[in-house]
């Protein structure tokens, strides 16, 4: 062991852009040291330096696919800091597509992604993970009400729900909790061609009862809340984060004519 073991210790994977760097920013202000995942290196390195003041940020740079990287990366937590608080299962690739156009390739690697990786990191996480530890898997509303063209991306967030449940149920009664991060659509570099659209920007305020977008910084707050002690007996939970969207039929006044 190189480093502290006085800070508490989070892996992130998909550190490198969008939900998962906004939140290594909200754990490294919050008084982490991160285990930083994806595949990016330059990015991860980037993020490391920006970090160091407050973070010790180390890098396992990978694809979540592969055999051994949920292994290398609570080593790396071990290693380093002799201690693992908290994993977020974040990495994900956004493949939107009905069932009858996802071909096999497609299928098999939205599970390999975004199911069977957050399964492996989680069982090897628990190896080393003791009271007070917390898991927090990133689903999507997609993976609750689902929408046009869900698909295998609704499937696996599904099934992220189950896994959600699972684990809350045999590692609670260890001080292990697990929940679920819900988010509605949030400008990333998922989402970014979307966003350029004046009809899908429209049609997103139209059905959101809130007055504003969502954004990778309301989803690192509410991930950074469920691992800290406020959040401690909120076990098993699917937490959606979109404005009301998937809970209500909003329509927003101007679109019906008021
Ligand atoms: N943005 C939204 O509207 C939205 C809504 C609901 C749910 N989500 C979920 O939020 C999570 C983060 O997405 P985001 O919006 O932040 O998108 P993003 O900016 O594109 O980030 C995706 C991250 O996942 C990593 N990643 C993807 N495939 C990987 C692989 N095979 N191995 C390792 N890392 C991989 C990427 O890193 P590298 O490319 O460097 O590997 C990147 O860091 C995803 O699970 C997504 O499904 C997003």
């Amino acid at each position: 062991m190189t480093g502290s073991s006085e800070k508490p210790v989070v892996i992130i994977t998909g550190a490198s852009s969008g939900i998962g760097e906004t939140t290594a920013r909200r754990f490294a202000e919050g008084g982490f040291n991160i285990v930083a995942v994806a595949r990016r290196k330059e990015r991860l390195q980037e993020l490391a330096a920006q970090l160091a003041e407050k973070a010790q940020v180390v890098v396992v740079a990978g694809d979540v696919r592969e055999a051994d990287i949920p292994k290398r990366a609570v080593e790396a937590a071990i290693n380093n800091f002799g201690r693992l608080d908290c994993l977020v299962n974040n990495a994900g690739a956004g493949k939107w597509a009905p069932v009858k156009d996802t071909d096999d390739d497609t299928l098999n690697e939205v599970i390999d992604i975004s199911l069977k990786a957050p399964f492996r990191f989680a069982r090897e996480a628990l190896n080393v993970m003791g009271k007070g530890a917390a898991i927090i898997n990133i689903g999507s509303v997609f993976g609750i009400t689902s929408g046009m063209a869900g698909g295998a991306y609704s499937t696996v967030k599904a099934g992220l729900v189950g896994m959600t449940r699972s684990l809350a149920c045999d590692y609670g009664p260890q001080g292990i909790r697990t929940n679920l991060v819900a988010p509605g659509v949030i400008k990333t570099e998922m989402t970014d061609a979307y966003w350029e659209s004046d009809y899908f920007q429209r049609t997103n305020h139209e059905i959101t009862p809130f007055d504003r977008e969502g954004t990778a910084d309301d989803v690192a707050n509410l991930i950074y809340f469920l691992a800290s002690p406020e959040g401690s007996y909120i076990n098993g939970q699917t937490i959606a984060l979109d404005g009301g969207w998937s809970s209500t039929k909003f329509v927003c006044a101007e679109a019906l004519g008021r």
